[in-house]
């Protein structure tokens, strides 16, 4: 069979992976490789267990895959076939030299770069699907066009704005799909090439179209206010905690308000996922570079109250537990950075482990998805860890549960069987409010939530 089109993603990660897998679907007239430099990934991807867990999305892949999307590690195959490329490579915080803790890294980016102008033959639209700092496509167009090898390449930006956990109903159906293109007619040509392949599903008035700068600067700043929000309300609810105020009431109260909407408010433990921190850091890089530093403190201040936000929680229970942690047994009921996904990258639960193992704790960790993960980030501290996948068995000998992913199956365990496996004075922090606190409350449990009064037995 001969395909309408020929595209390629570089990068078959969390973004990679779903979002070619959905054009796929959505389009059985064009064909889709994913490619990656990792062997292990695309193995995963061709076998029954992906390498990702998403619901909704092994359907879609063992619906498509083999008919019109490829996974596959032959990558300069891959760019020469290609008339479209997706670049999705990770682009995570930099941890050395200038910018280092702040700046994006972008040497993999670069590296997809170089390899594209060195084996491209035709002209090609490179897609920028990776969130980057704002004027990247500039220097794409630069390395692009560094040696003269007459192919053509037009540069556009697509941020993709799926959320782990609700990736396959957010690409299926987007609130926006942003594309940035030069305004030049082959830069316009490129973006309504873009545009036709979405419109086979997105409906057009939600495919928007900017100038290149403004798509790149709107992921970070999308970003960036969504995590806003959760730092907004995450600092309002250590107030609560002082006035007897309950931050859920707050929150609804706010929450109704049209202008403001209700989405977002839940206080937490604090944000995590690999893109909020990193985002918003790129964000504050920015503004400095340019001078702005009034900007940067505004925006820096976002990261500033989650880190806050984890070791309250910490300080929290220590003080609750009377002050000292050695030698309990505390169950962190999730480890993935939010629920339905098994991705633990900068999960609250991470610093949360690490803490409580400073203060001499013993660790019990349970999660339905994220164990192996789990196991991985704690590598350098696993003495004295144990990882239980179920999460009664888990919380049998406790002194106290610490809530900090919102799993659905935690508001339904039988708390009651659980408090008489438990030592006692048992305690539960709710991490994440989920939790029904008068009826843990009275069973036995002394119950701190976020944001709202404790209840306790003495
Ligand atoms: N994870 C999310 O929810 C999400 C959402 C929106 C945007 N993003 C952005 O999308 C980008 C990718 O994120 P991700 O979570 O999919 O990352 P990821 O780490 O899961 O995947 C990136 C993949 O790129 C591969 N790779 C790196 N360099 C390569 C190269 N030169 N050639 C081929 N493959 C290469 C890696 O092996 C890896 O498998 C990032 O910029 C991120 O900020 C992520």
């Amino acid at each position: 069979m001969t395909f309408q089109k020929n595209i390629l993603c570089i990068g078959a990660g969390y973004v990679g992976g779903p979002s070619m897998a959905m054009i796929a679907c959505k389009c059985p007239q064009y064909q889709i490789t994913v490619v990656d430099i990792d062997p292990k990934r695309i193995a995963a991807w061709n076998s029954d267990t992906l390498p990702i867990y998403e619901p909704g999305l092994d359907e879609i892949v063992k619906e498509v895959r083999g008919r019109n999307l490829f996974f596959s590690t032959q990558i300069e195959q891959g760019i020469q076939k290609a008339d479209i490329i997706f670049v999705s490579v990770n682009t995570p915080t930099k941890t050395f030299g200038a910018g280092a803790g702040m700046a994006a890294d972008l040497q993999y980016w670069e590296r997809t770069a170089l390899q594209i102008r060195e084996v491209s033959q035709s002209p090609k639209i490179i897609v920028e699907k990776s969130t980057l700092p704002v004027k990247t496509a500039l220097a794409m167009e630069r390395i692009l066009t560094a040696t003269d090898n007459g192919v053509r390449f037009d540069v556009l930006s697509n941020p993709e704005f799926m959320a782990e956990g609700t990736g396959v109903r957010d690409l299926e159906s987007p609130d926006r799909v942003l594309i940035g293109s030069r305004e030049t007619p082959e830069g316009l040509r490129a973006r309504d090439e873009l545009v036709e392949i979405y419109a086979n599903w997105v409906p057009r008035e939600r495919i928007i179209t900017s100038n290149i700068w403004s798509s790149e600067l709107s992921k970070l700043v999308s970003n960036a206010f969504l995590a806003q929000r959760i730092s907004s309300i995450n600092a309002i609810s250590s107030l609560c905690e002082r006035t007897d105020a309950d931050v859920t009431e707050v929150a609804r109260a706010v929450g109704m308000d049209h202008r403001l909407g209700d989405k977002f408010l839940n206080a937490s433990i604090g944000f995590g996922g690999s893109c909020f921190k990193k985002d918003i850091l790129n964000l504050v890089y920015l503004c400095r570079q340019y001078g702005l530093d009034e900007v940067a403190d505004y925006w820096e201040g976002v990261v500033r109250i989650n880190d806050y936000q984890k070791e309250r929680f910490i300080l929290n229970m220590l003080g609750a537990m009377f002050n000292t942690l050695a030698g309990k047994r505390i169950c962190l009921f999730g480890f993935a950075f939010k629920a339905d996904t098994g991705d633990t990258r900068e999960s609250p639960a991470i610093s949360v482990s690490r803490r409580l193992v400073e203060e001499r704790a013993e660790l019990v960790i349970t999660d339905p998805q994220a164990l192996p993960n789990a196991e991985r980030d704690l590598a350098d501290i696993r003495e004295g860890i144990s990882f239980v996948e179920d999460p009664c068995e888990a919380a049998a000998g406790c002194d106290a549960i610490a809530v900090i992913t919102e799993w659905d199956l935690y508001a339904s365990l039988e708390f009651k069987k659980i408090y008489e496996t438990m030592r006692k004075p048992a305690f539960i922090f709710d991490g994440r409010n989920i939790l029904d606190h008068e009826s843990l409350f009275r069973i036995g449990f002394n119950v701190f939530p976020i944001g709202k009064p404790p209840l306790t037995h003495f």
